[in-house]
């Protein structure tokens, strides 16, 4: 079956089943999407975009923050989720409201009732820019789903399986898309595929991701 035999209706929006507990909600954040951006440029004059380290001693490409009780940081040490952001010495800045209600109410129209996010981990792609296929596991709680809003210009979203080496799909993501995977689907890899130059008149030529994230269980 193809991707589009599965797209169907929901509550009249476009949502994609992508397999057991994953889907993608087209433009579900679009009508919000300018009062999101404003959010992330508040958020990141407290804790700036930053190219992290892998534990490998390479330099991410894509540049990153968070905001939230905790936020997602690699150093030499590892990956790890921290209250403090290492940038600045200071806990992370609060979850914007906007944030936390449309992440909510994602997760709920994929099936996800009450999902109460404490970490927002916000990726900045520049052009040329790609995220390899890894799982998201380093948070606590391992039920609760993720969701993840685009923002800016496309990209092309890979989907795999639950090993590594399973084959992948590419999903086209545009501005105002939500993915969201929990469930069985919890721990499939993914990644994004390196991005296309382009302009969008609310973040210039970057794409920004914000993925939901419940750290405590
Ligand atoms: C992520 O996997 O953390 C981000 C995915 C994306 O940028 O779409
Ligand atoms: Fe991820």
């Amino acid at each position: 079956m193809s991707l589009f035999d599965e797209t169907a209706l929901f509550h009249g929006q476009q949502r994609q089943q992508l397999c057991l507990g994953a889907f993608v909600l087209r433009g579900f954040a679009f009508a919000d999407a300018p009062a999101l951006c404003e959010a992330v440029n508040r958020v990141t004059v407290q804790a700036p975009f930053r190219y992290m380290v892998t534990p490998g001693g390479f330099c991410m490409s894509v540049a990153m923050t968070n905001c939230g009780n905790y936020g997602w940081v690699s150093d030499s040490a590892g990956y790890r989720y921290d209250s403090v952001d290492p940038h600045t010495g200071q806990p992370w800045p609060a979850m914007p409201g906007i944030f936390i209600d449309l992440a909510q109410n994602a997760a709920a129209a994929a099936g996800f009732e009450k999902f109460v996010p404490d970490v927002c981990l916000i990726n900045r792609y520049d052009p040329g820019t790609r995220l390899s296929m890894h799982q998201d596991k380093d948070e606590h709680d391992r039920e609760a789903p993720i969701v993840s809003i685009s923002l800016g210009i496309p990209a092309v979203f890979l989907w795999g399986g639950l090993q590594r080496q399973d084959k992948h799909i590419r999903i086209p993501l545009f501005h105002g898309d939500v993915v969201i995977w929990g469930g069985p689907a919890r721990f499939r890899y993914h990644g994004v595929l390196p991005i296309k130059e382009e302009c969008h008149t609310l973040t210039g030529k970057h794409r920004i991701n914000l993925t939901f994230r419940k750290v405590e269980k």
